[in-house]
């Protein structure tokens, strides 16, 4: 799909319209082999050849970052407070996209975070209507009950009286168990088990839909999805 090439220089972190403006008018930029002057233009990337200062420009329109979330991280694009965040863990050539998150995680919850400039994927994958599942992994203070399974399969009435969509909660070993969700409100799980009297210890996000956690990202760490790992979310 064609672009303006400012458009695509900014968000490549060529600096602001006015700045790749200024760059282009310079004779820097060429396109398929000509030096272009007008900023303006409209360029397919795909198919056309940017090079900048005689560098080559590798530019997608969207980008799909799965991240192993760490602790102390907030999952937002600011933080009021200047919190990090895992935007600013991401390197430089992400930083000029328009990137959210794919539902939130509490800044002491690990693991899966989605992060894209698809507004639609990412919107897509919290609706709660849209029926994707994200697993949890837990580890809670009491031992897990029958009891607790059967009320998170019927729906958890949290403290404020909120009647959560049907959950599943699968035992690993005493106080420690994969939780399955469709729907994201502010600290579900650890709401959802202090209303059964238990209390979260850890968290971690294990799988969106059909996409598991890379295990070989460590904390911190992040990679591109690949297309057909995106479909897998939607499975
Ligand atoms: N539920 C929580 O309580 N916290 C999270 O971060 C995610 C789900």
């Amino acid at each position: 799909m064609a672009n303006r090439l400012d458009k695509i220089l900014s968000t490549m972190g060529y600096g602001s319209r006015k700045q790749v403006k200024e760059l282009v008018k310079s004779g820097s930029v060429t396109v398929d082999g000509e030096v272009i002057k007008d900023s303006s233009i409209h360029v397919d990337t795909n198919v056309q050849n940017v090079y900048v200062n005689g560098e080559k420009i590798e530019y997608k329109e969207y980008v799909y970052i799965m991240m192993n979330k760490p602790r102390g991280v907030i999952s937002a694009t600011e933080d009021e407070f200047g919190h990090e965040t895992v935007i600013d863990l991401l390197d430089d050539r992400y930083q000029g996209y328009k990137l959210s998150c794919a539902g939130r995680l509490d800044i002491d919850t690990e693991g899966l975070m989605i992060i894209s400039n698809d507004g639609q994927l990412v919107h897509s994958i919290i609706s709660p209507k849209k029926q994707v599942v994200k697993k949890y992994y837990c580890i809670v203070e009491n031992v897990i009950t029958d009891k607790d399974m059967r009320e998170f399969e019927k729906g958890v009435v949290l403290a404020d009286g909120y009647k959560c969509l049907p959950a599943r909660l699968e035992k690993i070993s005493d106080k420690e168990a994969f939780v399955y969700i469709t729907e994201g409100k502010f600290h579900q799980i650890k709401r959802m088990f202090y209303a059964r009297r238990n209390n979260v210890r850890y968290l971690k996000r294990v799988q969106i839909g059909g996409l598991e956690l890379d295990a070989e990202l460590d904390t911190g760490e992040y990679r591109e999805l690949l297309e057909d790992e995106i479909k897998k979310i939607f499975g």
